[in-house]
Parts: C-alpha cells; sequence; structure tokens
C-alpha cells in the first residue's frame, strides 16, 4: 500500500521521439499507470539516444530533492545507439540488481526477446532509478510487475518504514 505520495520523474530516451517522427507513448503510459496507482508524476522530460544528457538529467533530478523515484523507457536494447543502461550506471551510488532481474525473469515467459533488454536500477543518492524496455506494451508489463514491491522499496530507501519483516 502507498502511504505516502511519492514523487515520480519520467525519462524517455528515443532518438526517433526527440525528432518528432514517432511520438512517445511509453513515457505517457508510465505516467497513467503511476498516477493510477497513487503517485505524483513531478517531471518528464524526453532526450535523445545520448548518454551525456541522459546522466545529467539522472543526476540533476535525483539531486533536486523533488523526485524520489526516475522510470526510465527507450534505450536498453542492443541498437549502437542504445545507452540507457551505461547513462543510468553512471550516476549510481547503490546497485539494486534484483529489480531489473525480476523484470527479465517474469518477462521472458511473454517474450524471448525479453533477455535483449539490458536494463538496469540503481540507487543514486535517496533516489531509486529503473530502466524499463521502450515500447508501451513492454511498460505495462514490466512496470506492473514491479509496481506492488515499489511502496516498499521506497518506504525503506526514505527511512519511513523501518522493518522488512512482516508481523
Ligand atoms: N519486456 C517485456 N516485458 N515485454 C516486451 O515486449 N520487449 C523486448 C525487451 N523487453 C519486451 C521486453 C525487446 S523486443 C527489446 S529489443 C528489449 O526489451 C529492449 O528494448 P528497448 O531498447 O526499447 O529498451
Amino acid at each position: 500500500m502507498l502511504k505516502h505520495s511519492y514523487r515520480v520523474g519520467v525519462l524517455t530516451a528515443s532518438d526517433s521521439s526527440f525528432a518528432g517522427t514517432r511520438p512517445d507513448a511509453s513515457g505517457p503510459a508510465i505516467c497513467e499507470l503511476m498516477e493510477k496507482a497513487g503517485y505524483t508524476v513531478a517531471q518528464k522530460a524526453l532526450l535523445p539516444d545520448e548518454a551525456a544528457q541522459i546522466s545529467a538529467q539522472l543526476r540533476g533530478w535525483s539531486e533536486s530533492g523533488e523526485i524520489d523515484l526516475i522510470l526510465t523507457t527507450g534505450g536498453t536494447g542492443l541498437a549502437p545507439r542504445d545507452c540507457m543502461p551505461e547513462a543510468t550506471l553512471a550516476v549510481a551510488t547503490r546497485l539494486v540488481p534484483g529489480i531489473a532481474e525480476a523484470i527479465r525473469a517474469y518477462s521472458l515467459p511473454i517474450t524471448g526477446r525479453a533477455m535483449l533488454s539490458r536494463a538496469v536500477a540503481v540507487i543514486c543518492g535517496r533516489v531509486l532509478i529503473i530502466n524499463l524496455p521502450g515500447s508501451p506494451k513492454a511498460v505495462h508489463e514490466a512496470l506492473g510487475f514491479v509496481l506492488p514491491q515499489l511502496p516498499h522499496a521506497l518506504d525503506i530507501l526514505n527511512q519511513n518504514d523501518g522493518e522488512c519483516a512482516r508481523p
């Protein structure tokens, strides 16, 4: 259950959406899912597949004190320009490998192509950053799976909940 209204930043990385040749459907899909779950979408951005720009955005939001969770979409695959995992790792202060592992494990029975996502999850300061793949379908599947675990993850990260053990 969501006890605190955590603030979310949603970042889409896509050369084609940034150039205006393909509308970004994945970023809005994340916003819709998160708002429905009671989160506040505090920031949104659309960037090209440029690692330096992506890292700067992630760092800026993480250091702003105005964001608790960053969800990214796109740029996790094998295309030469895909750089979301590298840009995310560049700002990491701690790794949370289980989240990306769990998303891949859950997604593999849906599509074998899930193994082609190099997505990572990390912490930057007090902000949790999770890479999601870059299609609305993948966003619904991956985020839908992770969503129930986010309140506890964010409560622990923000020291709003002292215990992992259930009574
Ligand atoms: N994961 C889920 N749950 N559903 C999907 O449809 N698509 C895969 C994979 N992960 C997919 C998925 C595909 S086709 C690719 S290429 C990789 O995510 C990377 O996508 P990205 O480069 O858009 O991030």
